[in-house]
This record gives structure tokens, sequence and C-alpha cells, in this order.
């Protein structure tokens, strides 16, 4: 199939895009680059042997991307292309609007218009809010808690509301618990501006010595052992399920949210032993409040992707730590951030 990537220069993104070409799809990636680097598409590239097709474009652009849609007779579109920082959303809300919403909005009125109706969407577990219990599962309510986890909600409205209008259309919406992890062959991986808001890259930065320290939010939690507990997904068992998914909608019309985790919840703590079993480095951490917003706990029922997608995580959280630590050792002058201030 012949496939538009918004977004697929970036870290799920372009995993995804290796998967696609190895499995024979050809792919066109738009991608305005606000949080990646084209560099990402080079190494899909030199990891599959194939080519791929980037376009440098925003996809809250109306005019050049109907000049895309009308260039390229697309099959379906996986559409990862947005802002993700849950923090930054709450200080600029409108921005995360005016990105997801807007540039949602601009790619289904063109895939209506050019009748593409097999669309991939990138959602996210925040949509079960903090209230439902665990494991969490794809009928449960959904509510959100700050602009991020709102804009994702009202994709997934959206994408309910053109199925009812139209039920040629196929949609899959995957919601991602916690992804992380790098390419095995340490050449794809998360490269986060700045100071890391997520566990994994902050706790690879300090076992690299960019950090000092990390700071554990929240030891007093009612779980094993105080501090909270996620459900990780390795990027390539995520990329994985994408192929899966792209499967699904090829074939059979409908709209089905899945969860895409593994079932299992680890603690902050055991990240952390983890970490320092992979890499050999000591952790320094301290004990700190609680993040607010957060849950203590999260981690997903994920029969309903085992049974419809033939989908399962496979990849244990050894793998998550050990890919982490070598895409953090095996970072180029590209990807550095020169930006990175010791803390
Ligand atoms: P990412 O920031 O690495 O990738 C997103 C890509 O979209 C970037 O390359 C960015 O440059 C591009 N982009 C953003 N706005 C754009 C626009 N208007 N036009 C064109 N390109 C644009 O993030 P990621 O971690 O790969 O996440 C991909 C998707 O998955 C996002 O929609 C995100 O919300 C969702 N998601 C991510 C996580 C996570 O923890 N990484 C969890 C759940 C859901
Ligand atoms: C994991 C655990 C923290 C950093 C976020 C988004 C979510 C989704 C995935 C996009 C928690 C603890 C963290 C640190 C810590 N993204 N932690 N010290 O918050 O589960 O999910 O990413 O859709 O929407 O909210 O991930 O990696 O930030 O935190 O102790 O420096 O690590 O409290 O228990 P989170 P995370």
């Amino acid at each position: 199939m012949k496939i538009l990537v918004s977004g697929g220069a970036g870290y799920i993104g372009s995993h995804t895009c290796a998967e696609l070409l190895l499995s024979g799809h050809e792919i066109v990636v738009v991608d305005n680059l606000s949080n990646s680097n084209e560099s990402s598409l080079e190494r899909v590239k030199e990891i599959t042997g194939k080519d791929l097709i980037f376009i440098k474009e925003d996809i809250t652009d109306e005019m050049k991307m109907e000049k895309i849609f009308l260039e390229h007779h697309f099959d379906a579109v996986i559409h990862f292309a947005g802002h993700k920082a849950v923090g930054e959303s709450v200080s600029v809300p409108l921005n995360y609007y005016h990105n997801n919403i807007s540039g949602s909005l601009t790619l289904f009125k063109l895939m209506k218009k050019y009748e593409i109706k097999k669309l991939v969407f990138s959602s996210s577990a925040t949509v079960y809010g903090s209230h439902n219990k665990v494991p969490l599962k794809e009928d449960m309510p959904l509510s959100a808690s700050n602009p991020y986890g709102r804009t994702k909600l009202f994709i997934e409205e959206m994408l309910r509301d053109i199925y009812s209008a139209d039920p040629e259309w196929s949609i899959a919406i995957l919601r991602y618990f916690n992804p992380v992890g790098a390419h095995p062959s340490g050449l794809l991986g998360e490269n986060p501006k700045g100071i890391p808001n997520n566990l994994f890259p902050y706790v690879t930065q300090v076992a690299a010595g960019k950090r000092t320290c990390l700071s554990i939010f929240g030891s007093d939690y009612d779980t094993k052992d105080g501090t909270g507990i996620r459900d990780y997904i390795h990027v390539a068992d995520l990329a994985g399920g994408h192929l899966k998914a792209l499967e699904a909608v090829a074939c059979s019309n409908g709209i089905e949210a899945f969860n895409l985790g593994t079932g299992q919840g680890y603690s902050v703590l055991e990240i952390v032993r983890m970490f320092e079993k992979v890499s050999g480095k000591k952790i320094p951490f301290q004990l700190s409040e609680r993040r607010k917003g957060d849950a203590a706990v999260s981690y997903a029922d994920c029969s309903k992707a085992r049974i419809l997608l033939q989908w399962n995580a496979e990849k244990s959280l050894e793998d998550m730590c050990r890919d982490s630590w070598n895409w953090q050792m095996n970072q180029t002058e590209t990807y550095l951030d020169k930006e990175l201030q010791i803390i």
C-alpha cells in the first residue's frame, strides 16, 4: 500500500516507517520537524535498505497538504503528527488545540475529499483519565485532565462522528501506554529537547552522567514499593502494532480503539534497578513529592489487540532498558542536544 505517514520523522513514527518499509509498503512522510530531525529518516533508510519520500510540511497548512494529496494517491494514512508534552500543553493550550486538533481536522477533510478512508491514529492511555480501575479496558469511560489529553479525546470523538456519517471508513485508534526503548541497532530512538519530562530519557541521561540525580515523584503511593506503576512498552513492539492495525483497516470497515501496552506494570524503582543492571552504572535518586496529575497505577488490558489484531508485545523490561541505554551511548553529534545542561 502507499501510506501517508504524518509525523513519521518522530520517535514512534520513525520506528513504524522502518517496519512499513520492511513489509513492502511505499511511504510518504509529512513532518514539519518541529520535534524531530530529518536524519531519523536517513537512519530508517540505512536500517531497511529502502527508500521513502519525505516532505517537510505542516499538516495544518491545508493548501500545501492538498497539493500532496493531489500528487500522491494514498491508500491509507497513519497519523502521528502532534505535540505531546503534557506540561507544555497546560502552559500553551492554544498551540495544542491548533496543532493537534486543527492539524487532524485538515488531514481528515482531505482524506474525505480524496476518498482515502483508512486511518490508523495515535491516541494515548491518557484518555482513560485517573478514575478507572486497572487494568484499563477500551470500553471504560474516558476523560482528560490536561489540554494534551483533551486533544486526543476530541480527535477520537471526531473520528467516531466521521465513521457514523460514513461507515465506509475504517479507523483504528491506538491508545499507547508508555512507549520506551529504541531500535535494537542503536540508530533510532527518542531525543527529547531540553530537560526530559519522562522517566526513561531522564534515567538514561542520569546513567550517562548528563544529569546528576533522578527525582522520583512520589514514594507513598499504595503500590508494592510506594512508587508509581506504569505499563512500559518497547517502541519496536508498538511499531509492530501499527502494521497489524494497518492490515486490519485494509480489509474491513469500522472504528475500533485498541490498547497497546504489555499488560504488566513496573514501578519507578524497578526501572531504576533494571537500568543499573543493563548499564552497570549507579543511578543516584532522591524521593520527591508526587507530581501533580499523576495516577498511582496505570496498565492495560491488551486482550482486544491480542484477539482482533493478533498482536502481542514481546520485548521484556530488560530489552526496553538495554535498547534505551544503547541508543543513549550511540548518539552521534547530529542527535546531541547542544543545549543540554548538567543539573
Ligand atoms: P514525536 O514528537 O517524536 O513525533 C511527532 C512528530 O510529529 C514529530 O516528528 C513532529 O515534528 C511532528 N509534528 C508535530 N506537529 C506537526 C505538524 N503540525 N505538522 C507536521 N508534523 C508535525 O512524538 P512521538 O512520541 O513519536 O508520538 C507520536 C504520536 O503518538 C503523537 O501523536 C503523540 O501524541 C502520540 N503518543 C505518544 C506517546 C509517547 O509517550 N511518546 C504516548 C501516547 C501517544
Ligand atoms: C512515568 C512514571 C512518574 C519522571 C506520560 C504522559 C502520557 C503519555 C506517556 C503521551 C510516573 C515517574 C517520571 C521523573 C519520576 N504520553 N517519574 N521521575 O506520566 O506515565 O505518561 O507519557 O500521550 O500522556 O503523561 O510517563 O515517563 O512521565 O512517568 O519519578 O523524572 O515515572 O511519576 O510514575 P507518564 P512518565
